[in-house]
C-alpha cells in the first residue's frame, strides 16, 4: 500500500479501486425532451420507505434540470449499453437520449427508462444535501422496472469501463471449447 495525503488525485485513486454499477439518470430538458447523466455515485437508502441516493456535482446542468423539475430516472445499464453511457458522460455536451433506445408506455410525466436496462427507478427527490461539490440528491422511488433475463451489468473500476469476469467454471468451460474447436 502506498500511502497519500487527501488530494483530489488520491481520492480518485482510492476511490477508483471501489468498482461499482453505472446508471444513466434520465430527465427531461426545459424544452420536456429526455436528457441523460452517467452516474456512478449512486446507492440504495431504504426500503420502506424506498429511498435512493445519487451524488450529482452541483455544476451540472443535469442538478439544474433535476432541481427545477423534481423528478429523475435511475437506469441501470447492462453490459452492451457502455456507448450510451460514454453518449452521458461528456461534460457541457447535447446528451437527448434517442427515443430508438427509449422503453415506451411508461405513465405520462415519468422520466425516461432505457430499453434493455437491468433496473429502472422513477424518482421523486425527497431531499438534497450540498456536500462540497456535489449534492446528495435523495429520492421518493415511485416506479421500478425490473429485467427479467438474467442480464450481465455494465461495471467501472479504476477509470474504465468493465464486464464481469464470468465465474471461474464458466472462463475453464470457455478455454475448453476454444481448444475443442481448434482440435485439441
Ligand atoms: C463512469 C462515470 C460515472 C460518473 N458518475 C458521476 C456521478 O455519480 N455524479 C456526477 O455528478 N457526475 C458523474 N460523472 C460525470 C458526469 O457524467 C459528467 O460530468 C456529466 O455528464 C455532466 O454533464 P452536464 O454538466 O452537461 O450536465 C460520471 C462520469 C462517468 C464516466
Amino acid at each position: 500500500m502506498q500511502r497519500f495525503t487527501s488530494t483530489p488525485d488520491a481520492m480518485k485513486r482510492a476511490l477508483g479501486s471501489l468498482p461499482t454499477g453505472v446508471t444513466v439518470i434520465s430527465f427531461a430538458d426545459d424544452e420536456d425532451r429526455p436528457v441523460g447523466m452517467t452516474a456512478n455515485a449512486v446507492c440504495s437508502v431504504s426500503l420502506t420507505p424506498p429511498l435512493v441516493l445519487a451524488c450529482l456535482n452541483r455544476s451540472s446542468r443535469a442538478w439544474a434540470m433535476i432541481e427545477r423539475r423534481g423528478r429523475f430516472g435511475i437506469n441501470i445499464l447492462g453490459e452492451g449499453q457502455r456507448a450510451i453511457a460514454e453518449h452521458c458522460a461528456r461534460p457541457g455536451q447535447d446528451k437527448r437520449l434517442d427515443p430508438r433506445w427509449l422503453e415506451r408506455g411508461l405513465e405520462p410525466g415519468a422520466p425516461a427508462a432505457l430499453a434493455g436496462a437491468l433496473g429502472y427507478l422513477d424518482c421523486a427527490v425527497d431531499a438534497a444535501h450540498p456536500a462540497g461539490t456535489h449534492a446528495i440528491v435523495v429520492g421518493r422511488v415511485r416506479g421500478i422496472l425490473v429485467e427479467g433475463g438474467g442480464g450481465a451489468p455494465l461495471a467501472y473500476f479504476r477509470g474504465a469501463y468493465r464486464q464481469l469476469d464470468p465465474s471461474p467454471e464458466s472462463r475453464a468451460e470457455a478455454a475448453w471449447d476454444l481448444l475443442a474447436r481448434h482440435g485439441y
